[in-house]
């Protein structure tokens, strides 16, 4: 998720803009901001570009999900289904705002899977929040259903997926609110950034009072605004969204790169029948990020991810089932409830439930998944050598394992 290859004037030129009125702060200051807002600057057009109602602009993703759940109203003793398979962030947030997580299994989307979500549903389910892991979409119809019918808040996480799209609609934009980053290894990047989407007037004015202590941004004077409700501060500065600007106006270019680089690598790949692919939804909607692929075993999986590494060609293929930030198995401080701070009785009961649960079914897929990052600065040559490098090493595997011991 590369958006920081491709940086230059662009980036400089926006960012200049902003230094030269001195004014680095995204509200107040009319007078000598000399017409400059680059945070509004950014909300317009990415409401423009990825078809959103409203955008409010945040200080990273995980602010935006913390802001986003506060706005929709999720807080003490709700619980929020998420998947096994995320960033830490999502659950950070959820917990944040006091609310509970709960986990729910993942399918060859590498996403929640619906059935497993209906299993979890409870009496304090109040919101759904499916991840769009590695640039590609969750089963949203599904989910959408299960929203309906249980009136759950349907929140998605889109902070990896920027410019993906589901039926033609950009993730992010689908439920009730979506989340977005721009940290510094996402699609496009602001260094540290982040932005909440939605539909729902009530729900931005919500969003933009909450990530600045409460403020209602009515009139000039910043002074006398006064506070409709308690907030904090997750406010993105003119420096970062000035970045943001230039790389939003990449995006298309990034995606088609990065389109090019993964289909090339995909049908090298397909030459190995034992080689499967993540299941997507909705092929066309894809970012193209990350080729996620599947071996037939957890032993071949590590067996190849071994060989990579001794080949010294392991960089950008990911396995998460090992990771100690994406993956439920690794997860010991939210299973262990190790906060530096008290954690509510619902929280610490959602967390014992967690720490006690099975989850075989995600097991069993993310154990054979390998998710190779697509870079914006390979050549074609470059992907051919990577592909058949990749190729020989699946292949030396596979011919071990047929080999009688
Ligand atoms: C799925 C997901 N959600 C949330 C976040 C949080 O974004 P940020 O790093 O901007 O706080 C990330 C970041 O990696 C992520 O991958």
């Amino acid at each position: 998720m590369p958006g920081f290859e491709l940086f230059g004037e662009e980036e400089r030129k926006e960012v200049n803009d902003v230094l030269n009125t001195g004014i680095l702060m995204r509200y107040g200051f009319d007078g000598p901001r000399k017409g400059i807002w680059k945070s509004k600057e950014l909300e317009s057009a990415l409401c423009k570009r990825l078809g959103s109602g409203y955008a409010q602009l945040t200080s990273s993703g995980t602010a935006a999900l913390t802001t986003a759940l506060a706005a929709l109203g999720i807080g003490a003793g709700d619980e929020v289904i998420m998947p096994t398979f995320t960033f830490v962030a999502s659950f950070e947030a959820v917990l944040s705002v006091g609310a509970s997580p709960v986990l729910a299994d993942i399918d060859e989307t590498l996403t929640i899977n619906p059935d497993s979500v209906i299993k979890h549903l409870g009496h304090r389910t109040k919101c759904l929040m499916p991840v769009h892991m590695c640039g590609s979409m969750a089963d949203l119809d599904p989910l959408i259903d299960i929203s309906t019918k249980h009136n759950l808040v349907l929140l998605e996480d889109a902070c990896q997926s920027i410019g993906a799209s589901y039926k033609g609609k950009s993730l992010g934009t689908i439920g009730h609110a979506g989340c977005l980053s721009f940290d510094f290894v996402k699609t496009i990047t602001c260094a540290e950034g982040g932005a909440v989407l939605t539909h729902s007037h009530e729900i931005h004015q919500k969003c933009d009072g909450y990530s600045d202590h409460g403020h209602d941004h009515i009139g000039t004077d910043r002074g006398a605004d006064l506070h409709p409700f308690l907030g904090y501060n997750f406010r993105i500065s003119e420096l970062h969204a000035a970045v943001g600007l230039a790389q939003l106006r990449k995006l298309d270019q990034f995606l088609a790169i990065q389109k090019r680089n993964f289909l090339q690598l995909q049908q090298m790949l397909s030459q190995i029948p034992e080689i499967s692919f993540r299941k997507i939804p909705d092929p066309a909607g894809d970012a193209f990020t990350f080729l996620s692929w599947f071996l037939p075993s957890e032993e071949l999986t590590l067996a190849l991810m071994n060989e990579l590494k001794a080949q010294g060609i392991a960089a950008g293929n990911f396995y998460w089932y090992d990771h100690n930030w994406h993956y439920i198995r690794k997860w010991d401080h939210l299973k262990n409830a190790i906060s530096l701070n008290n954690l509510s009785g619902p929280q610490l009961h959602a967390l014992e439930k967690i720490s006690k649960s099975n989850y075989e079914a995600s097991d069993k897929i993310m154990s054979r998944c390998i998710s190779t990052s697509i870079s914006l600065l390979w050549t074609e040559e470059q992907v051919e050598d990577k592909g058949k490098k990749l190729v020989a090493a699946i292949r030396k595997i596979l011919s071990r394992q047929s080999v009688p011991i």
